[in-house]
């Protein structure tokens, strides 16, 4: 994905575009620090606004090109409704309106005032940084990045300019730095799971990994069947017992810190294609099980942008990458099987594997790189769909400071979770006659139930489960992934830089 080059800059030479926020009044903010043919523009605006050619109303736009009598030769205005109104939720409406209207248009050098537009409790870094974001993600563009075939976008836009004095320092290039890292990060995330399941395998999840470490310099290691047998992992591998493409257990390491610093471990779910296996799930949009592998593509965005930005922190990524299939030697419902910490699994319904992959590579994360905590997000449930449709994911954990603070990261960035409880109630639904454990909770509280299932295997560490099944993708006429919850996990992690300076 091309780059844009961000710039501040009170000077505004050699720009051929600006972008202007205007309320349902047919005015400009005030807030706007010192504009050229500030009242030539004025009064433009509210003609426009008088004839009824522009109405302000939110995330509206009208692209004018050589207005007369001004040195531009683009005017970009965006509505942003009624200002004292203006929820996040519009603001990020408008930014992505602005930028799809100069989707396909000669913009090259691009001055924009809408980081002076956020709603009064936002900060001029959580503009500047969702500007960032959401101008570089307008460049994504799946059949170019992936197929290299007919590009759809081939953006005309180098650099965009935030109007304020570089002199506000140090804040605003990193909140910069974050939102255009973040864009790059989703664009990975994205372009993994849009791929189909017969191209995104394990092992090309093992490829982009070690790619990844070579652009970067992270340690790289993946595990194939016969170590992760060998070594135990009998949960994990039952699963994979009827996949013909082989299994990965992939792991990243990412040094920013002292290398004695305990790092952050993050574990993504990546089953390539879920079809349930022998507890075999409908036909309907079952391709949309290529998504299954959610959780792993945000663990390699997320690397993506700690390459790009180089925090202070360490961080490992541990990926069980396999497909769930139905198959002359797949696992049976009522079988048993034993999971590298050594506890014992009944697998009711072989449609919960998730858990299961997930169990041990919670286990073999500790073992290995013994983390301070640990943070799992997987597409883990259907029931989490039920619970809380698709805007926000679900969060659980064992330890409620953690959760907080991803809880608000979640809000900041708008990339939200909401908490779900765990305890004792939902851990008995897992009771089973014929091993430590069943795979299934049985009817009710279902995504609960599959993070009880999980805590069983992270007693002794502070943990936090997201459940990103609603939230991974979106289906419909615009079905495509999201990149979620690359933002808010970026944003956790770098405010954990903050929290202990
Ligand atoms: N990957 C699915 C969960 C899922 C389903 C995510 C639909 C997004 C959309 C997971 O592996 C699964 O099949 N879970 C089962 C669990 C059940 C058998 C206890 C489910 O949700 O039905
Ligand atoms: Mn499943
Ligand atoms: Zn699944």
């Amino acid at each position: 994905m091309k780059h844009i080059q961000f710039k501040f800059n009170d000077v505004f030479n050699d720009i051929d575009t600006l972008i202007l926020p205007v309320n349902d009044q047919g005015l400009i903010s005030d807030r706007i620090p010192d504009l050229p043919q500030k009242e030539a523009l004025t009064q433009l605006i509210s003609e426009l606004h008088a004839s009824g050619d522009f109405s302000g109303k939110t995330g509206k736009t009208l692209l004018l090109v050589k207005p007369n009598g001004f040195d531009i030769q683009r005017l970009l205005l965006v509505g942003l409704g009624d200002t004292a109104k203006l929820s996040v939720k519009s603001y990020l409406t408008c930014l992505k309106a602005a930028a799809s209207a100069l989707d396909h248009c000669g913009a090259t050098h691009i001055i924009n005032a809408l980081i002076y537009a956020q709603p009064d409790e936002y900060t001029l870094d959580w503009a500047v940084s969702q500007n960032a974001q959401i101008f570089q993600r307008s460049f994504y563009d799946y059949s170019h990045e992936s197929r290299g075939e007919h590009p759809v976008k081939e953006p005309k836009v180098e650099s965009i300019t935030f109007p304020c004095s570089s002199q506000t320092g140090d804040n605003l290039d990193q909140a910069t730095q974050q939102g255009q890292a973040t864009a790059l990060g989703m664009a990975l995330t994205q372009d993994l799971a849009n791929m189909p399941s017969n191209f995104c395998t394990p092992s090309f999840l093992a490829d982009t990994a070690i790619e990844l470490g070579k652009t970067y310099g992270y340690d790289i290691n993946i595990l194939d069947r016969e170590e992760m047998i060998e070594m135990g992992m009998g949960s994990f591998m039952a699963v994979a017992q009827g996949a013909r493409t082989p299994p990965k257990m992939i792991c990243l390491s990412y040094t920013g810190a002292n290398s004695e610093q305990a790092p952050i471990a993050l574990v993504g779910k990546g089953v390539t294609f879920d079809t349930g296996g022998i507890s075999l799930k409908p036909g309907a949009a079952m391709d949309e099980m290529k998504y299954d592998m959610g959780g792993a593509a945000t663990v390699l965005g997320v690397f993506k942008a700690l390459g790009e930005l180089k925090p202070t922190i360490n961080v490992v990524g541990i990926i069980p990458a396999t497909e769930n299939m139905p198959a002359g030697n797949a696992i049976k419902p009522g079988d048993v099987v034993t999971s590298l910490s050594g506890q014992t699994i009944e697998i009711l319904n072989t449609d919960a594997e998730g858990r299961l992959i997930l169990c041990d590579a919670l286990t073999y994360a500790q073992q290995t790189y013994q983390p301070s905590k640990i943070i799992d997000m997987a597409t883990l449930t259907g029931a989490c769909i039920v619970a809380l449709g698709h805007h926000v994911s679900a969060i659980m954990g064992n330890n409620q400071q953690l959760v907080d603070e991803l809880l608000d990261a979640g809000q900041h960035t708008y990339d939200r979770f909401w908490q779900l409880p765990l305890g004792e109630e939902w851990d008995e639904q897992l009771k089973s006659n014929f091993a430590d454990m069943a795979n299934i909770g049985g009817p009710g509280g279902g995504s609960i139930t599959a993070a009880q299932f999980l805590a069983r295997y992270t007693k002794e560490i502070d943990w936090a489960h997201l459940d990103i099944a609603g939230t991974a993708w979106v289906s419909g006429k615009d079905k495509g992934a999201t990149g979620r919850p690359v933002p808010a996990l970026i944003e956790y992690l770098l405010n954990t830089i903050k929290t202990k300076a």
